[in-house]
């Protein structure tokens, strides 16, 4: 583990100058752009208990409250505006910057980094801008209130719309996709992410099973999973992201 960020940052290791490079973000990168992370002090679950609102069985018994919570996080993201920082842009400048190839996954379900310019991205646990519906499975953008009223376009159902959210219990999204990506990578750096939940809290694991990539966690403090990365580097993402990156392009010169 390393100290808190120096200005000037020296990188542990370089990776080969065409490497892949796989990049997981959590609600860290995003809280410096004004949005809650889920387990620091006053987060989300410290104000809304997660098997309310979070699982299949939360919305099979009170689908109106699962709405509500989801309308409410909406609602915020249209009346407040929440704009990329420093550590979404320095990521996109990356994917265009860097020789080889670049991947986001991201755990969180706001489009910071579409916005901030980032393209090669996956979102593990969906996105709260698009809506699902439980008969078809049809999935559309959705950025106003959703309720059981609300018909499916594509089949003519009603009460049948979710969030296009992974909830608890559920398998995140792409998940073949990710697993050739951990395999095949050369650098993976996680960002921004308590390391709780799986399979994400997982992927450095399995990196350091099969796969070849040097480990680095960017976060304010040590996630859960500190210890399974070979570098880290601690501090809020506006900072240490950028500086981390411009030191990933410096060795790529
Ligand atoms: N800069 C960098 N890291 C930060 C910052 C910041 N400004 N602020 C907080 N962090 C770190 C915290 O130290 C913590 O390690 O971000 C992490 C946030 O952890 P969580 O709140 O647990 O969020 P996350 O890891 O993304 O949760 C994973 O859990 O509830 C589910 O589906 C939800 O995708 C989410 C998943």
């Amino acid at each position: 583990m390393t100290e808190s960020l120096p200005d000037a940052l020296m990188l542990d290791v370089l990776p080969p100058r065409e490497g892949r490079i796989v990049i997981l973000t959590g609600a860290g990168i995003s809280k410096e752009s004004g949005l809650d992370t889920f387990r620091d002090a006053g987060g989300i679950w410290s104000k809304v208990r997660l098997e309310d609102v979070a699982t299949p069985q939360a919305f099979a018994r009170d689908p109106e409250k699962v709405h509500a919570f989801y309308n409410m996080r909406r609602a915020l993201n249209r009346t407040r505006k929440i704009n990329p920082n420093p550590a979404h842009l320095a990521l996109a400048e990356l994917e265009t910057q860097w020789p080889g190839e670049v991947l986001i996954i991201t755990q969180n379900v706001d489009t910071l980094h579409e916005q901030a310019g980032s393209t090669s991205l996956l979102h593990m646990h969906g996105v709260h801008s698009k809506a699902r519906c439980n008969a078809c499975e049809n999935t559309v953008d959705w950025t106003g209130d959703m309720s059981v009223r609300d018909v499916c376009g594509a089949c003519g159902k009603a009460g049948g719309m979710r969030p296009h959210v992974v909830w608890f219990g559920e398998t995140p999204l792409e998940m073949d996709r990710i697993g050739w990506a951990l395999s095949n990578c050369d650098l993976f750096i996680s960002i921004g992410t308590s390391g709780n939940v799986y399979p994400a809290a997982g992927f450095v694991a399995a990196i350091r099973r099969n796969g070849r990539a040097h480990t680095v966690e960017l976060n304010l403090e040590p996630s859960a999973g500190a210890s399974m990365f070979e570098e880290s580097h601690y501090g809020p993402a506006s900072r240490i992201v950028p500086a981390y990156v411009k030191a990933l392009l410096a060795s790529s010169l």
